[in-house]
């Protein structure tokens, strides 16, 4: 029996190559370049399946014109805003993704935005690689403290319970706002907010963790971030959908908002000029699942739920 046929859409680590060299027909990108639709679509000729990740604009119109050989699209990746799942589902396309395998990941940079931005890392990093540090005074890069301080999770899914947990390692009290309120052996002491309206006032750092949907596009906007304490500090690992980012520019430059450490942002790579010019933003460039450990599983995932659909069971991650 042939080997199913993958279209590859980005360089995967070598281990999870390795994998899909031993039990499919790949096709690989080894210059990573980011194809565009029509090579995408061109390059879809005669594939099986696609293992594509968040880079890759699979909407509706895209998905529309795959060959009908493709009978599965496997994310490397949770977040599926990239991809258009009723349009998948209209053509019998099989979606899944990459939960769980990331969550450590992007908690600890979620911890790592939040201590970043509240203790004013990157200033003090261009200080050092600038060569302008030259003072030292009982107010020098005075930050804000976070041990003991309030956080706010909007979503409180994989990702928002285990930064949850790492918050609790700096004796944060954790409250959250989520679409069902957790069982209590999840909740963890967290207090449940049914509304926007109670949690973000008690808000001393408000970190989100829920996906980029058609409801939560632009969610934090002005209106929202004026309800937070003055002075707060806002997290995003998520997807920079969710943030009206002029909105965000403006907060940061007024003081409304203390800080903010962002790891996502809209049209990444080629995000707004203002961020590179902020001094209270602590920026990462979508990292968040960037360990070796993680992007192995995230591959190694995918595959599992190749090896699910192409021996007829049902995947373990399908999301369309
Ligand atoms: C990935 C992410 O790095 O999984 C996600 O949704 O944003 C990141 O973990 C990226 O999507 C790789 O495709």
């Amino acid at each position: 029996m042939s080997k199913a046929v993958i279209l590859v859409t980005r360089k995967l680590p070598a281990a999870v190559e390795a994998r899909l060299s031993r039990d499919y027909s790949p096709i690989f990108n080894p210059e990573d370049r980011r194809y565009s639709t029509d090579e995408l679509l061109q390059k879809s000729e005669g594939t099986d399946a696609m293992l594509p990740c968040h880079t890759e604009n699979l909407s509706s119109e895209v998905i529309e014109k795959l060959p009908d050989s493709v009978k599965a699209i496997a994310n490397f990746s949770v977040g599926v805003d990239h991809c258009d799942l009723n349009a998948a589902k209209k053509k019998g396309i099989i979606v899944t993704n990459t939960p769980d395998v990331l969550t450590d990941a992007t908690a600890e940079i979620a911890m790592l935005c939040l201590l970043g931005a509240a203790r004013r890392a990157g200033e003090g990093e261009r200080l050092i690689r600038e060569r302008k540090w030259n003072t030292w005074s009982p107010d020098f890069m005075v930050g804000t403290q976070v041990t003991g301080k309030r956080i706010g999770i909007i979503g409180m899914g994989r990702v928002g319970q285990i930064t949850a947990r790492r918050a609790r390692g700096f004796d944060m009290q954790v409250h959250y706002y989520n679409r069902r309120r957790l069982p209590e052996a999840l909740e963890q002491g967290a207090v449940f907010h049914e509304s926007l309206s109670t949690l973000l006032p008690i808000s001393d750092f408000l970190a989100l963790h829920c996906p980029s949907t058609p409801e939560t596009q632009d969610l934090v906007n002005e209106a929202l971030i004026a309800q937070l304490p003055k002075g707060a500090i806002l997290v995003n690992t998520a997807r920079g959908n969710v943030i009206d980012e002029d909105a965000l520019i403006n907060a940061l430059r007024s003081g409304r908002l203390r800080a903010a450490g962002l790891d996502v942002y809209k049209n990444e790579p080629a995000i707004r000029e203002e961020f590179s010019q902020l001094e209270n933003l602590f920026a990462l460039p979508h990292v968040g699942s960037a360990t070796h450990e993680t992007r192995d599983a995230m591959g190694f995932r995918a595959l599992d739920n190749l090896d699910a659909i192409f021996s007829g069971r049902e995947p373990k991650d399908r999301v369309a």
